[in-house]
């Protein structure tokens, strides 16, 4: 990436021009990102909360279906294209919010960027992120992008930062609602990980940028040395930032004109409520079983919650996708997209953009492969009786 200065020098991540994503499931790359990022980083990125069951069950929980193929329905070609609120994309295969990313590459955010761009593959860009919003948007201007909230510093600096997103050409607004409090990851405590010298998260205010707002403590987010405990002082509703209700939705739903996305439902009627509430999609996830430790699978999540909403709005699901057939069985079972995150993780870990794009086109292969053997023309016309348990 051109204008990525060396922020992380002093990283101990070594590029690679060769990147490993002939595997299935992507196990693998893992095992090189795991080779190539300190400890505490991968632990970070590949850890969940407690005792990691719902993060261990994710990929289990698809893998239990099984399909019904159609024969003889001639489907040479599968069409993967599709609109996610409206907007086209090359494919139901997204990538989702996923935080500190220059840990996992220098160029981080911004080789995601560039990669979804180059796929026309939907990205969403995380308040997490450790490269500005406006920055990460201006890779790809042209590109189909949503950014994720959290609220952070107040109501006052998060409007302003929902407002800064939409000019920026973000297309939607991903609220992130399950995370009350930060889910209790034992890996990063035992670590006691710590955001690496010379990254920030970018869309934190630093003490120089605080606003009028009494409200504002500003712990600093900003710098090096970020901890644990001040991840979950910037996330968490402890920080005097009101907490996740539907009153909540309505706000945001209210303040912008983007269209508004809850992510973390699981639940059928939670899921009604966030539609009721002026969001116009819901997206099932665990959070990458970070959060509710023992809290059901996305893929049982999903079946409820499509049922509740029932054509209503438009579905999404991320937790444990890790092949193109994973991604059609969550098509079959009614979402509209679906969104995988580590196998990305590990992608740009190993290969920048490159790596990120080469794992987009595995999946994306992968999807066109079992939609030809199972007969699906295309991913807006999937039939419902495709699997079964
Ligand atoms: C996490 C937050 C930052 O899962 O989304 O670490």
């Amino acid at each position: 990436m051109a204008d990525s200065e060396p922020v992380a020098a002093g990283l101990p991540i070594q590029r690679e021009a060769e990147c490993v994503v002939d595997d299935l499931t992507g196990a693998a790359l893992e095992a090189r990102a795991r080779q190539l990022l300190p400890r505490a980083v991968y632990d970070y990125y590949a850890g969940g909360s407690e005792t990691e069951t719902t993060l261990h069950e994710a990929p289990l929980a698809w893998h239990r279906w099984r399909l019904r193929p159609r024969m003889l329905s001639g489907v040479a070609a599968p069409d993967l294209t599709t609109t996610l609120l409206g907007t086209p994309v090359s494919s139901p295969i997204g990538v989702p919010p996923w935080a500190l990313q220059r840990m996992a590459h220098p160029d981080g955010e911004l080789a995601t960027a560039a990669a979804c761009a180059r796929a026309g593959t939907l990205m969403t860009v995380s308040t997490t992120a450790t490269v500005p919003l406006a920055q990460v948007a201006a890779v790809a201007p042209d590109s189909a992008k949503w950014f994720q909230l959290y609220q952070v510093h107040g109501p006052a600096y998060t409007d302003d930062l929902v407002r800064r997103a939409a000019d920026a050409g973000y297309r939607a607004l991903v609220l992130t609602v399950d995370l009350p409090i930060l889910g209790r990851r034992l890996r990063d405590i035992a670590n006691d990980f710590q955001l690496p010298e010379g990254l920030v998260m970018a869309n934190h205010p630093d003490q120089a940028d605080i606003r009028s707002d009494a409200e504002m403590p500003a712990p600093p987010v900003v710098g090096s040395g970020v901890s644990v405990r001040r991840l979950s002082q910037a996330l968490d509703s402890a920080d005097k930032t009101p907490p996740w209700t539907y009153a909540a939705v309505e706000h945001f739903a209210g303040l912008t004109d983007l269209p508004v996305v809850v992510k973390g439902v699981l639940r059928g009627d939670d899921a009604v409520g966030c539609l009721d509430a002026g969001a116009s999609a819901v997206w099932v996830s665990t959070h990458g079983g970070r959060q509710v430790d023992r809290a059901i699978s996305s893929a049982a999540a999903l079946v409820d919650v499509v049922s509740a909403v029932s054509e209503r709005a438009e579905v999404y699901v991320d937790g444990g996708i890790r092949s193109g057939t994973d991604a059609l069985v969550a098509l079959v079972l009614g979402a509209r997209a679906v969104f995988c995150g580590r196998p990305i993780i590990w992608g740009l870990a190993t290969g920048g953009a490159d790596g990120v794009a080469a794992v987009l086109a595995r999946l994306r292969a992968e999807l066109v492969h079992s939609m030809t053997l199972c007969g699906v023309a295309s991913v807006e016309r999937v039939p419902r009786d495709l699997v079964t348990i």
